[in-house]
């Protein structure tokens, strides 16, 4: 398949919905962005990489980083992490606090903030440092030594997080966060700050294309635990539009309120897609449409 030609193709289609949306204004830092910005990048699990528009700039990755923590904590903890998360959709925005209450503290899945900060407190704990483990994790992945933290941008959502603060407190209440919370909070804002590119993500997510292994060969993820991330991808990573993204695009996907979104095709490729205009749910607009496009132009879906 010539992929360039096939990301050309869907560029000039989402043309017309470039600049709808919004940015994400709730971490002040994120409000800078243009809302019509546009790049999208694709990674064959034999690590070739085609990309378009702004397919090499860096962005802030913000909830796509919660892939790749579950990934780090589920190798390191296997099965004993579900005890502290679950594995169902919420319904719910992604900062929701309504649902953890009558769940008794226990997250509905990994991929909700408070899902996302059991699990950086997980893997504080495994590895004594979620953030760094996670930054290496990315630069060996992606390629790319220069994958970093934006300082600004934590500094931005940590001086603005009251949400994930009270749900990180309201969590350790019941007993589910087991380090310190101002600890694990440092750890997720850090983690949600990352810079990286289309480029960078697409190949960062080839070992959930390889059923979980490694761009070096080694294995992170058993087959099964790449299938359960990737199972949890389809059903949670849009949040309260996961239904609608699966109806669209039919991937597996995740997505961040810096506008980008991944997506993976198992046994052949992976996606990254960004753009930062917004919908109501906190999804790419035209992240969604250019991915939704992509299925429909190729039929590659995992159905
Ligand atoms: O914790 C937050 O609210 C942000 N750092 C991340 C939220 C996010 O990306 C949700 N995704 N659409």
């Amino acid at each position: 398949m010539d992929y360039q030609a096939v990301l050309t193709e869907v560029w000039d289609a989402v043309l017309p919905v470039l600049g709808q949306g919004r940015v994400a204004t709730y971490i002040p830092a994120l409000a800078a962005v243009d809302p019509a910005r546009f790049g999208m990048a694709l990674a064959t699990v034999e690590g070739d990489v085609y990309g378009v528009g702004d397919w090499r700039v860096p962005f802030s990755i913000q909830s796509i980083s919660k892939v790749f923590t579950l990934a780090l904590a589920l190798s390191r903890d296997g099965d004993a992490l579900w005890r502290r998360v679950g594995k169902e959709p919420s319904g719910n925005p992604f900062n929701s606090l309504v649902q953890l209450e009558y769940e008794q503290g226990i997250p509905r899945n990994p991929f909700i903030n408070a899902g996302a900060l059991v699990i950086t407190d997980r893997l504080q704990r495994l590895t004594g440092d979620a953030r760094g483990t996670l930054r290496d994790f990315l630069r060996a992945e992606s390629g790319n030594p220069a994958v970093d933290f934006d300082a600004g941008i934590a500094a931005s959502e940590a001086e603005h997080g009251h949400r994930n603060r009270a749900l990180a407190h309201f969590m350790a209440s019941y007993g589910n966060i087991e380090g310190s919370v101002p600890e694990v909070l440092e750890h997720y804002f850090w983690q949600c700050s990352l810079a990286m590119s289309c480029a960078d993500l697409a190949r960062a997510c080839g070992f959930l294309a390889r059923h979980g292994q490694r761009a070096d060969g080694a294995r992170l993820l058993t087959r099964s635990q790449a299938k359960q991330v990737n199972a949890v991808m389809l059903t949670c990573g849009t949040y309260d539009a996961a239904g609608e993204f699966a109806y669209r695009v039919g991937l597996p996907g995740k997505s961040g309120v810096g506008g980008g979104i991944i997506a993976v095709i198992p046994n052949r490729c992976a996606l990254c897609v960004w753009s930062p205009g917004l919908d109501a749910r906190g999804n790419s607009v035209a992240g969604v449409e250019a991915l939704d496009r992509f299925t429909t132009l190729t039929g590659l879906s995992i159905f």
